[in-house]
């Protein structure tokens, strides 16, 4: 494993849409490997593939809870409901947090590393991590949404 460089807001692949993964490989695993690596060396809650410069649809998250370490590959949002206006940030956006409105319970299906399809049920904090990866797959950063700002470190 190794930690990967995270790219910050200025870099336009954070604007790029990701690729589906076509075949879960070694390469893959490395990537997930090493997001998560990168993921719990800088305190993030979550990674996506294209944080690291890497356009691909891969996301990690771990929001400390018993869910644990979740690896996606390919995820999509089945299902949304309610409404959540609390507090996030970035590794990519340092030094910014903002309230985003996003849903507070989503149904998310991808593959785990084996390719095997898997379903995630999550709300509150978790969903809005799931919300907040998967916005990354399509070139959108949290402050590119409509967003209060919380506090600005810079
Ligand atoms: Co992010």
């Amino acid at each position: 494993m190794a930690l990967r460089k995270v790219v910050t807001k200025e870099d336009p692949i954070l604007r790029k849409k990701s690729r589906p993964v076509t075949d879960i490989n070694r390469r893959i695993h490395t990537l997930l490997d090493d997001m998560a690596e990168t993921m719990y060396d800088s305190d993030g809650v979550g990674l996506a593939a294209p944080q690291v410069g890497i356009l691909r649809r891969v996301i990690v998250i771990d929001v400390r809870d018993d869910t644990g370490l979740i690896e996606l590959i390919n995820p999509e949002i089945l299902e949304q409901s309610g409404s959540n206006f609390e507090e996030e940030g970035c590794l990519s956006v340092p030094g910014i947090s903002a309230r985003v409105e996003r849903p507070d319970r989503v149904k998310v299906r991808g593959l785990n590393r084996l390719g095997e399809e898997v379903i995630y049920e999550a709300e509150g904090f978790l969903a809005k991590a799931f919300c907040h990866e998967i916005d990354h797959l399509e070139g959108m950063l949290f402050i590119d949404r409509p967003h209060e700002l919380v506090e600005d470190e810079e």
